[in-house]
């Protein structure tokens, strides 16, 4: 990595390192395919999972301890969520994924201290499985999450007239959750999305106008609603990039474009409802100005996993420089 010029800044920017501890690893590689009773949908799962996504989930954490040994000085570390591999699917309420995601964020807290800052991930408070239908979003993960694992809804960190702003996209796209969480915790969930809005709301309002924004959001699903707010969306000519994970891979990001505003289709079942009134809605993604930063490990197909270093001039005269360094793994 080149050294970093005297009068910038840099950031390394890392996403989706889906770590698993000893307690997930017990569990198996084929966890998912266990909540999936219908023979035919296990089969098509698992060749997607096998040749498309992510053939050994479990031993993508490896990534970790090569990027450790990768990256060269930097000033500050953003991770953009999803530390565990959370295959209880109700995030890290369940123990093993606790643990993984524990070790995760200690191997980085140790690395880098206060240089680093985290976001959360939609597999820290838990997921509906793709096809089985178990899980789900839990406020005793969002407990855990927040107090335990001492990660922050919202964060934000000056660099110059750089602001970079760390935001909780599980929270602010709630309304597209609502069958991913339980109905008594309904009500808590709504109260924690309405204090998360008025923060992101006050932080926007209060910009100087010469502050350039990197707005840091796990899933672009939120997008559509942040660009709802007149708060955010009087600014976005303020915001220079939005660093998204979640999809992974640039192939999703691609596809996320070509099929943008589909209709939603509501027949076959909650995952396919939620990805396609995602794509919907991704005509607001683009004014965010996205960028992916893909999952550490990549996935399986194309093996394309990597981290981002972007070298920022605090004067925020000259734009902010991205470079992708890729980080394929071994195959075994
Ligand atoms: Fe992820
Ligand atoms: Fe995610």
């Amino acid at each position: 990595m080149p050294a970093i010029p005297s009068d910038r800044v840099r950031v390394a920017i890392l996403s989706d390192i889906h770590y698993a501890g000893t307690a997930e690893r017990a569990r198996g590689n084929d966890y998912e395919m266990r909540s999936i009773a219908n023979p035919l949908l296990r089969a098509f799962v698992r060749f997607y999972r096998h040749h498309i996504w992510m053939r050994e989930p479990l031993t993508q954490g490896e990534q970790l301890e090569v990027f450790l040994r990768h990256i060269g000085p930097v000033d500050h570390v953003i991770a953009n969520g999803d530390y565990s591999c959370d295959s209880g699917f109700v995030g890290v309420c369940d123990d093993a994924a606790f643990q993984s995601a524990s070790e995760c964020l200690g191997r980085l807290r140790t690395r880098f201290g206060e240089r680093l800052q985290c976001t959360m991930g939609d597999h820290e408070i838990g997921k509906l499985t793709l096809i089985g239908g178990q899980g789900g979003m839990r406020l005793a993960s969002w407990r855990r999450a927040t107090e335990s694992l001492g990660l922050k809804p919202f964060w934000q960190l000056a660099v110059g007239n750089y602001v970079l702003l760390g935001v909780t996209s599980s929270l602010i796209a709630l309304p597209a959750n609502q069958p991913d969480a339980l109905p008594e915790e309904w009500p808590e969930w709504l109260k924690l999305r309405a204090a998360h809005l008025a923060e992101i709301r006050a932080t926007f309002d209060a910009l100087k106008p010469e502050q350039r924004v990197l707005l840091f959001c796990h899933d672009p699903t939120a997008l559509p609603f942040l660009w709802r707010e007149d708060s955010v969306r009087r600014r976005l000519p303020q915001i220079e990039q939005t660093v998204i994970g979640h999809l992974h891979t640039k192939l999703i990001l691609w596809k996320s474009r070509v099929l943008s505003g589909i209709p939603p289709i509501r027949f076959l079942g909650n995952s396919v409802r939620k990805f396609t009134s995602a794509l919907h809605q991704a005509h607001h993604w683009w004014p965010f100005k996205v960028r992916l930063c893909p999952a550490l490990a990549g996935i399986e197909l194309l093996n394309d996993g990597g981290y981002y270093t972007v070298d920022l001039d605090p004067a925020a005269k000259l734009p902010a420089q991205f470079t992708f360094h890729p980080l394929p793994r071994r195959r075994k």
